[in-house]
């Protein structure tokens, strides 16, 4: 079980309209935010890179359009890519990974920084909080997050019913429905600070 994972600095993006197709053009047109614009063309260039080395396809063949959960949905020559994939940003950063061994693979890439207790305490429930510090606790976010992006459903659950505790993750409640209906895969997660100053986390099942 392996992913290719890709980072990208976002002050070193092509134009848009040497890498995006013309439905993705049209849809980039209507963000108004610089910060999110840049971000969402970032993510697309990180994920097009990779996508690029595994299916020969040209830029704008490889689409990912608007999809209903808020992931977007993989298009390569117009026909639904079966590739696992997930993308992230944070920070001027954005990244990506694929997988063709495993279905299952969700990314997080978060800043190191500080942040209050009571953040921790509403975000994490106290079995998770077996470290303390910015480090152990943007850790442990970037794990939640890339869980819930490999379970599909973002952060529209509890934070509280996807636990990770010493580096796996326990599903509770809707998330533990979610789980089952993905078929309960074994998940395996890797956590790491890949870019410096950032921890980063990928969930991969099977
Ligand atoms: C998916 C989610 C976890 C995104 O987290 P985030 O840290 O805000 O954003 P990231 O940059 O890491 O990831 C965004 C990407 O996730 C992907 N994504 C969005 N919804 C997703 C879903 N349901 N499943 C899988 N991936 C999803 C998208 O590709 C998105 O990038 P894009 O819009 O440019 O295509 C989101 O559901 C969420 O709930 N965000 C809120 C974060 C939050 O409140 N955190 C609490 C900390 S206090």
């Amino acid at each position: 079980m392996s992913c290719q994972i890709k980072e990208v600095d976002l002050n070193s993006l092509p134009p848009a309209d040497e890498i995006l197709s013309e439905r993705e053009q049209a849809f980039f047109q209507t963000l108004r935010f610089p910060k999110r614009r840049v971000e969402w063309l970032g993510g697309r260039f990180a994920l097009k890179e990779l996508v690029r080395g595994v299916s020969q396809a040209a830029w704008k063949e490889i689409e990912l359009l608007p999809g209903s959960t808020g992931k977007p949905i993989l298009q390569i020559r117009g026909e639904k890519s079966p590739l696992a994939f997930s993308i992230t940003h944070s920070s001027g950063w954005a990244a990506a990974a694929v997988s063709e061994d495993t279905p299952f693979l969700g990314i997080d890439l978060e800043k190191i920084e500080h942040r209050i207790d009571a953040w921790a305490k509403d975000f994490f429930h106290p079995s998770e909080l077996t470290g303390t510090g910015d480090a152990f606790l943007t850790a442990l976010w970037t794990q939640k997050e890339a869980v819930v992006k490999l379970l599909g459903t973002g952060l529209s659950l509890n934070s509280y019913d996807v636990r990770c505790i010493n580096g796996k993750p326990f599903f509770f409640g809707a998330a533990l429905e979610a789980y089952t209906r993905i078929g309960s895969p074994s998940i395996t997660l890797q956590t790491g600070e890949r870019i410096p100053g950032f921890m980063f986390t990928a969930a991969c099942g099977q």
